[in-house]
């Protein structure tokens, strides 16, 4: 059936600036990074991108090791987009990105100009882009000028392949870094991604203050801190969840009992809140406006809607707040 998107669409999200750009990202975005590979039920995942841009959400983040097998995220995503959005590129915030392993050999992974310049081409090809609106570097890269990585994210804007550029995991020195001479060659850095939520606090010692005053923006990745802060996990191991199936990058033996012995009593607070867990913890990463959007993944339709639902209540009492940092000590 041929797809026609909400006409109520922008009222179910609220838009965030991006640092100082002129860009505004949906509070709520989606990534690619589970569940569209090619081992994954296409029909799925078109329904889920389907049913985010209903619900506002336009921004769509990929990379180019996606899957698996790495590649097949970005393959599913241009057949959605052939299939149902062509008539939408143009309100549609897709990204990229390059730095893990992605083909064999000396050029393929990491942050040399080489890589960089070839992996966007191949991501644009399994895509069927012209270009992407924010590329990332993806990881830093210890050993690469960081001037020679950020001359290749400038390079790729001024060739038009990509809108805006920015970084993934760097430390906020390294951050600092890239900002300044990505802001000498005139292509500002749009944005950081790194991993946010009420379990994993890292951007709090520097990051964000860092980003703030770089006039950078700020997009959460894992913010349900991979499912566990939701309440999948509250009654055992249910056997379609990510701890179950076959992914590397969430594994049992991290649902312990104390985890979820504390998962349950963020889950009660929750509840007095009138939210579901994932609403709180998606609430709380964007608390305070100092993250620009919160990037979630999902396996149904049914966590999209729950996770777009979290925008009417994202703020909290001094004391909540309190309370989730006892709870999480
Ligand atoms: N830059 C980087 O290095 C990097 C690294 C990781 C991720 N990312 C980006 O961040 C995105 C999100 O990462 P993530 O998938 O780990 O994020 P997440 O939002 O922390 O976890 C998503 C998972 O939580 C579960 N879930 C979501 N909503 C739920 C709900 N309402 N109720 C119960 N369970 C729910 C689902 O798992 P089940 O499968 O169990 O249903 C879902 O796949 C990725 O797609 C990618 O774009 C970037």
């Amino acid at each position: 059936m041929v797809y026609v998107a909400d006409d109520k669409r922008y009222e179910m999200m609220t838009y965030r600036r991006c640092g100082k750009s002129g860009l505004k990202l949906p509070a709520i975005s989606l990534g690619l990074w589970h569940n569209f590979g090619g081992i994954d039920k296409y029909e799925n995942g078109r329904a889920m991108v389907r049913r985010a841009f209903d619900l506002g959400i336009t921004h769509f983040d990929l990379a180019n090791n996606y899957g698996p097998p790495a590649g097949s995220a970005e393959e599913t995503f241009g057949r959605i987009l052939r299939d149902d959005f062509m008539p939408y590129r143009d309100e549609m915030i897709i990204s990229t990105k390059a730095g893990y392993y992605m083909w064999p050999g000396p050029y393929g992974e990491w942050g040399s100009k080489k890589y960089l310049v070839s992996s966007l081409d191949q991501s644009l090809t399994r895509m069927g882009l012209d270009y992407v609106d924010i590329y990332y570097h993806h990881r830093p890269d210890p050993d690469t000028p960081l001037e020679e990585t950020m001359a290749a994210l400038d390079l790729l804007v001024r060739q038009g392949k990509a809108l805006y550029v920015g970084i993934s995991n760097y430390s906020p020195e390294m951050a600092l870094e890239a900002s300044r001479i990505l802001k000498s060659l005139g292509t500002p850095c749009l944005i950081h991604q790194p991993q946010y939520s009420m379990m994993a606090r890292q951007p709090e010692q520097g990051l964000l203050q860092i980003l703030e005053e770089e006039g950078i923006g700020s997009i959460a990745f894992s913010p349900l801190n991979k499912g566990i802060l939701t309440d999948r996990y509250l009654n055992g191991i249910a056997p379609d969840s990510r701890a179950a199936g076959p992914s590397v990058f969430l594994n049992q033996g991290e649902i312990t009992e104390e985890v979820i012995a504390k998962v349950s009593r963020l889950n009660d607070m929750a509840a007095k809140r009138g939210q579901k867990l994932s609403q709180m913890a998606l609430a709380w990463t964007l608390r305070g406006g100092k993250v620009t959007s919160a990037l979630i993944g999902a396996s149904k339709v049914s966590q999209i809607e729950d996770a777009a639902a979290a925008i009417n209540n994202l703020s909290f009492t001094d004391e909540e707040l309190a309370q989730i940092d006892r709870i999480l000590a």
